[in-house]
């Protein structure tokens, strides 16, 4: 890489710093080089994902989104609060419905906000296809949706992106308010293990509990 990756450097520092805090937090005698290796030591890397998912809502002759309890106060609060939706949206690599299918976004959505949309995300991509088939990236945070775009934090995920931290962007693609379909875009940036599935596990330590 000859260009300066701004993140790439930050997660470097970050994965620095939480080494040194590892090794100092040790009361048995620091870690073998081994693990630390194998969180930080060329492994991790930061990869650029970008995919779409299409949102059928409530009202699509085929929703994939449902609204599964809601407050007293839902039904006169001007932004829903209290909604709170259960989704599995497919998870397309390009805009189109019958776009190349990656995987599904699931999980739930709960407007959380009492003067704005503000929504409360706890989604999970599960990755069926395509270089990340099997693993799953977990994302949580308050989704404005108002706003062009939305930073959601990566909290982990499994697989190829265990100990994954980063963030994703969501933009809205098209929503189609008479068919109830929109198609959200997001572009997330997270860390990753490059050697996800070969054997590095059997290296780490067992803690005396
Ligand atoms: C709903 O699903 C059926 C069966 O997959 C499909 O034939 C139809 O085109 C879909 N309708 C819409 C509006 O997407
Ligand atoms: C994804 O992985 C599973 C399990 O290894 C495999 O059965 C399936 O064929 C893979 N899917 C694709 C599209 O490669």
């Amino acid at each position: 890489m000859a260009k300066l990756n701004p993140i790439a450097l930050t997660l470097t520092i970050l994965c620095l710093l939480v080494s040194t805090h590892d090794v100092h937090a040790a009361r048995h005698g620091p870690p073998s080089a081994a693990v630390e290796d194998d969180i930080c030591g060329g492994k991790e890397k930061v990869v650029k994902l970008h995919f779409y998912v299409q949102d059928l809502r409530i009202g699509h002759v085929n929703a994939t989104v449902f609204e599964v309890a809601k407050a007293s106060i839902t039904p006169t609060n001007p932004f829903a609060f209290g909604s709170v939706h259960v989704l599995d949206d497919l998870l397309t690599e390009g805009p189109a419905y019958n776009s190349r299918a990656l995987g599904r976004t699931q999980g739930l959505t709960t407007n959380a906000d009492l003067s704005a949309f503000g929504i409360a995300m706890n989604l999970n991509f599960y990755f069926y296809a395509g270089r990340f088939n099997g693993s799953q990236l977990s994302i949580l945070g308050r989704n404005q949706v108002t706003d062009a775009a939305r930073e959601l934090p990566v909290v982990g995920g499994t697989g190829a992106f265990r100990y994954a931290r980063g963030y994703a962007i969501q933009t809205t693609y098209s929503m189609d308010p008479v068919s109830s379909y929109a198609v959200l875009e997001y572009t997330i940036y997270t860390t990753y293990n490059s050697k996800f599935n070969s054997e590095i596990d059997d290296e780490i330590e067992t803690a005396e509990m």
